[in-house]
Protein backbone atom coordinates (compact mmCIF):
# COMPACT_ATOMS: atom_id res chain seq x y z
CA UNK A 1 0.00 0.00 0.00
CA UNK A 2 1.26 3.60 -1.05
CA UNK A 3 1.97 5.64 1.82
CA UNK A 4 1.92 9.42 2.86
CA UNK A 5 4.83 10.54 4.95
CA UNK A 6 3.47 13.03 7.57
CA UNK A 7 6.34 14.72 7.78
CA UNK A 8 5.89 15.29 11.34
CA UNK A 9 9.35 13.82 13.28
CA UNK A 10 8.75 10.61 14.84
CA UNK A 11 5.51 9.78 13.48
CA UNK A 12 6.05 7.92 9.92
CA UNK A 13 7.27 5.03 11.91
CA UNK A 14 4.75 4.42 14.33
CA UNK A 15 2.35 4.90 11.32
CA UNK A 16 4.06 1.58 9.24
CA UNK A 17 5.63 4.20 7.21
CA UNK A 18 2.89 6.86 6.99
CA UNK A 19 -0.90 7.44 6.25
CA UNK A 20 -2.42 5.46 3.61
CA UNK A 21 -2.68 7.02 0.28
CA UNK A 22 -6.33 8.35 -0.18
CA UNK A 23 -6.87 8.30 3.86
CA UNK A 24 -8.88 10.89 5.47
CA UNK A 25 -7.63 11.10 9.15
CA UNK A 26 -8.27 13.34 12.38
CA UNK A 27 -6.07 15.20 14.68
CA UNK A 28 -7.84 16.16 17.92
CA UNK A 29 -7.42 17.78 20.50
CA UNK A 30 -7.42 20.57 22.92
CA UNK A 31 -6.43 24.69 22.55
CA UNK A 32 -2.79 24.85 21.67
CA UNK A 33 -1.64 21.30 21.36
CA UNK A 34 -0.64 21.53 17.98
CA UNK A 35 -3.22 20.90 15.59
CA UNK A 36 -2.63 24.12 12.80
CA UNK A 37 1.09 23.45 13.14
CA UNK A 38 0.72 19.67 12.21
CA UNK A 39 -1.55 20.52 9.08
CA UNK A 40 0.95 23.13 7.81
CA UNK A 41 3.76 20.71 8.80
CA UNK A 42 2.39 17.94 6.65
CA UNK A 43 1.31 20.80 4.17
CA UNK A 44 4.92 21.77 3.78
CA UNK A 45 6.02 17.86 3.58
CA UNK A 46 3.91 17.85 0.56
CA UNK A 47 4.70 21.03 -0.96
CA UNK A 48 8.75 20.17 -0.83
CA UNK A 49 7.83 17.08 -2.54
CA UNK A 50 6.60 18.50 -5.27
CA UNK A 51 2.89 18.17 -4.74
CA UNK A 52 -0.01 20.55 -4.42
CA UNK A 53 -2.10 21.40 -1.08
CA UNK A 54 -5.06 22.95 -0.17
CA UNK A 55 -5.73 24.57 3.48
CA UNK A 56 -8.95 25.23 4.32
CA UNK A 57 -9.34 27.26 7.53
CA UNK A 58 -12.11 28.55 9.28
CA UNK A 59 -9.86 30.93 12.19
CA UNK A 60 -7.35 32.16 10.96
CA UNK A 61 -6.86 34.32 7.12
CA UNK A 62 -4.27 33.55 4.90
CA UNK A 63 -1.56 35.93 6.56
CA UNK A 64 -2.62 34.33 10.14
CA UNK A 65 -1.90 30.60 8.59
CA UNK A 66 1.39 32.12 6.75
CA UNK A 67 2.59 33.36 10.10
CA UNK A 68 1.95 30.29 11.75
CA UNK A 69 4.11 28.34 9.61
CA UNK A 70 6.82 30.86 9.47
CA UNK A 71 6.96 30.47 13.47
CA UNK A 72 8.03 26.76 12.54
CA UNK A 73 10.48 28.32 9.50
CA UNK A 74 8.12 27.29 6.86
CA UNK A 75 8.29 29.46 3.85
CA UNK A 76 4.77 28.94 2.55
CA UNK A 77 4.26 32.51 0.40
CA UNK A 78 6.05 31.13 -2.84
CA UNK A 79 3.98 27.80 -3.11
CA UNK A 80 1.16 30.74 -3.08
CA UNK A 81 2.71 32.44 -5.80
CA UNK A 82 3.76 29.29 -7.56
CA UNK A 83 -0.20 28.21 -7.03
CA UNK A 84 0.93 24.56 -5.82
CA UNK A 85 -0.32 26.04 -2.43
CA UNK A 86 -4.03 27.51 -1.87
CA UNK A 87 -5.47 28.62 1.39
CA UNK A 88 -9.54 28.83 1.30
CA UNK A 89 -10.61 30.90 4.14
CA UNK A 90 -14.86 29.80 5.07
CA UNK A 91 -16.66 31.99 6.95
CA UNK A 92 -18.10 30.46 10.23
CA UNK A 93 -20.20 33.42 11.06
CA UNK A 94 -22.13 33.35 7.81
CA UNK A 95 -23.37 30.19 7.68
CA UNK A 96 -25.74 30.12 5.06
CA UNK A 97 -23.10 31.13 2.13
CA UNK A 98 -20.34 29.48 3.66
CA UNK A 99 -22.94 25.98 3.32
CA UNK A 100 -23.34 27.61 -0.48
CA UNK A 101 -20.10 27.62 -1.03
CA UNK A 102 -19.00 24.14 0.87
CA UNK A 103 -21.29 22.24 -1.30
CA UNK A 104 -21.20 23.83 -4.81
CA UNK A 105 -17.45 25.51 -5.05
CA UNK A 106 -15.63 23.59 -2.99
CA UNK A 107 -16.16 20.09 -4.27
CA UNK A 108 -15.15 22.06 -8.14
CA UNK A 109 -11.66 23.85 -6.71
CA UNK A 110 -10.81 20.31 -5.06
CA UNK A 111 -11.12 18.94 -8.16
CA UNK A 112 -9.70 21.03 -10.37
CA UNK A 113 -6.60 22.29 -8.48
CA UNK A 114 -4.84 18.75 -8.38
CA UNK A 115 -4.19 18.63 -4.95
CA UNK A 116 -2.67 15.46 -3.38
CA UNK A 117 -3.19 16.54 0.58
CA UNK A 118 -5.64 19.02 1.91
CA UNK A 119 -6.23 20.00 5.14
CA UNK A 120 -9.48 21.03 6.86
CA UNK A 121 -8.75 23.65 10.13
CA UNK A 122 -10.83 22.60 11.66
CA UNK A 123 -13.88 20.20 10.96
CA UNK A 124 -15.53 21.32 14.98
CA UNK A 125 -16.01 24.81 13.01
CA UNK A 126 -17.25 23.35 9.69
CA UNK A 127 -19.63 21.43 11.24
CA UNK A 128 -20.88 24.15 13.69
CA UNK A 129 -22.57 26.19 10.65
CA UNK A 130 -25.25 23.12 10.58
CA UNK A 131 -27.70 23.12 12.92
CA UNK A 132 -29.24 19.45 13.39
CA UNK A 133 -26.86 16.31 13.53
CA UNK A 134 -28.21 14.83 10.81
CA UNK A 135 -27.55 18.06 8.73
CA UNK A 136 -24.08 17.54 10.05
CA UNK A 137 -23.37 13.61 9.33
CA UNK A 138 -25.29 14.61 6.26
CA UNK A 139 -22.49 17.35 4.86
CA UNK A 140 -19.50 15.39 6.52
CA UNK A 141 -20.32 12.22 4.79
CA UNK A 142 -20.86 13.80 1.41
CA UNK A 143 -17.45 15.97 2.13
CA UNK A 144 -15.61 12.80 2.74
CA UNK A 145 -17.13 10.58 0.28
CA UNK A 146 -15.97 13.59 -2.38
CA UNK A 147 -12.49 13.48 -0.44
CA UNK A 148 -12.04 9.89 -1.38
CA UNK A 149 -13.44 9.86 -5.08
CA UNK A 150 -10.87 12.96 -5.56
CA UNK A 151 -7.91 10.54 -4.39
CA UNK A 152 -6.78 13.02 -1.91
CA UNK A 153 -5.04 12.66 0.97
CA UNK A 154 -6.82 14.58 3.86
CA UNK A 155 -6.06 16.04 7.11
CA UNK A 156 -8.89 17.59 9.74
CA UNK A 157 -8.29 18.94 12.84
CA UNK A 158 -11.16 18.53 15.44
CA UNK A 159 -11.85 20.56 18.85
CA UNK A 160 -12.29 17.62 21.69
CA UNK A 161 -14.89 17.46 24.68
CA UNK A 162 -14.03 19.07 27.56
CA UNK A 163 -15.16 15.55 29.35
CA UNK A 164 -13.44 13.36 26.79
CA UNK A 165 -10.18 14.65 25.29
CA UNK A 166 -10.44 11.51 23.39
CA UNK A 167 -13.69 12.09 22.02
CA UNK A 168 -14.65 15.09 19.55
CA UNK A 169 -16.34 17.83 20.08
CA UNK A 170 -19.21 16.32 17.94
CA UNK A 171 -18.47 12.85 18.05
CA UNK A 172 -19.00 12.50 14.81
CA UNK A 173 -15.66 13.24 12.90
CA UNK A 174 -13.55 9.86 14.38
CA UNK A 175 -16.69 7.42 13.01
CA UNK A 176 -16.26 8.62 9.49
CA UNK A 177 -12.28 8.78 9.56
CA UNK A 178 -9.69 6.22 8.51
CA UNK A 179 -7.42 7.67 11.16
CA UNK A 180 -7.40 9.44 14.17
CA UNK A 181 -4.60 11.20 16.14
CA UNK A 182 -5.33 12.61 19.97
CA UNK A 183 -2.96 15.20 20.79
CA UNK A 184 -3.33 16.27 24.36
CA UNK A 185 -1.82 17.77 27.66
CA UNK A 186 -0.52 15.68 30.82
CA UNK A 187 0.04 17.37 34.30
CA UNK A 188 2.95 16.33 35.26
CA UNK A 189 2.97 17.82 39.35
CA UNK A 190 6.16 16.55 40.29
CA UNK A 191 7.75 18.38 37.40
CA UNK A 192 6.25 21.19 37.59
CA UNK A 193 5.31 21.14 33.91
CA UNK A 194 2.59 20.53 31.50
CA UNK A 195 4.23 17.73 29.04
CA UNK A 196 2.61 16.53 25.53
CA UNK A 197 1.40 13.06 24.71
CA UNK A 198 0.13 11.44 21.13
CA UNK A 199 -1.48 8.15 20.92
CA UNK A 200 -2.70 6.72 17.52
CA UNK A 201 -5.99 5.75 18.35
CA UNK A 202 -6.69 4.19 14.93
CA UNK A 203 -5.32 4.02 11.64
CA UNK A 204 -7.14 2.06 8.94
CA UNK A 205 -5.08 -0.68 7.11
CA UNK A 206 -1.94 -0.08 9.02
CA UNK A 207 0.05 -1.79 11.97
CA UNK A 208 0.19 1.14 13.74
CA UNK A 209 2.04 1.93 17.87
CA UNK A 210 -0.50 2.49 20.53
CA UNK A 211 2.09 4.17 22.84
CA UNK A 212 1.33 7.28 24.77
CA UNK A 213 4.49 9.01 23.17
CA UNK A 214 5.58 12.60 24.05
CA UNK A 215 5.72 15.07 21.55
CA UNK A 216 7.18 18.91 21.47
CA UNK A 217 6.06 21.90 19.30
CA UNK A 218 9.51 22.85 18.30
CA UNK A 219 10.75 25.72 15.73
CA UNK A 220 10.62 22.93 13.03
CA UNK A 221 7.19 21.91 13.80
CA UNK A 222 5.93 18.60 16.17
CA UNK A 223 8.93 16.69 17.06
CA UNK A 224 7.56 12.84 18.57
CA UNK A 225 9.52 11.13 20.50
CA UNK A 226 9.02 7.78 19.17
CA UNK A 227 10.11 4.80 21.72
CA UNK A 228 10.07 7.44 24.26
CA UNK A 229 8.10 6.31 27.83
CA UNK A 230 5.92 9.37 29.08
CA UNK A 231 7.69 10.04 31.96
N1 LIG B 1 8.24 28.27 17.07
C1 LIG B 1 7.71 27.62 18.10
N2 LIG B 1 8.48 26.94 18.95
C2 LIG B 1 7.96 26.27 19.98
N3 LIG B 1 6.64 26.21 20.25
C3 LIG B 1 5.83 26.86 19.44
C4 LIG B 1 6.30 27.60 18.33
N4 LIG B 1 5.26 28.13 17.69
C5 LIG B 1 4.17 27.73 18.40
N5 LIG B 1 4.52 26.98 19.45
C6 LIG B 1 3.61 26.36 20.43
O1 LIG B 1 2.52 25.86 19.69
C7 LIG B 1 1.29 26.32 20.24
C8 LIG B 1 0.29 26.62 19.15
O2 LIG B 1 0.12 25.49 18.36
P1 LIG B 1 -1.08 25.42 17.32
O3 LIG B 1 -1.54 26.74 16.93
O4 LIG B 1 -0.63 24.49 16.27
O5 LIG B 1 -2.17 24.72 18.25
P2 LIG B 1 -3.69 24.43 17.93
O6 LIG B 1 -3.95 23.09 18.52
O7 LIG B 1 -3.96 24.63 16.51
O8 LIG B 1 -4.40 25.52 18.81
P3 LIG B 1 -5.89 26.16 18.65
O9 LIG B 1 -6.85 25.11 19.13
O10 LIG B 1 -5.83 27.33 19.54
O11 LIG B 1 -6.06 26.50 17.20
C9 LIG B 1 1.64 27.60 20.94
O12 LIG B 1 0.72 27.85 21.98
C10 LIG B 1 3.04 27.31 21.44
O13 LIG B 1 2.98 26.62 22.67
MG1 LIG C 1 -5.31 25.86 15.48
Amino acid sequence: MERVKTGVEGLDGMLDGGVPKGATFVVMGSFGTGKTTFGLQFLNQGLAQGEKGIYISLEEDQESILADAAAHAWDLKPYIDGQKLAVIKLEPNDAKSTIVRIKSELPDFIKGFGASRIVIDSISLLNMLFETDHERRTNMFNLSQMIKKVGVTCLMTAEVKDENPLASRDGLVEYVSDGVISLRYEEKHEKNELQLSLRIIKMRRTSHSRHITPYQITNKGIVVHEGVEML
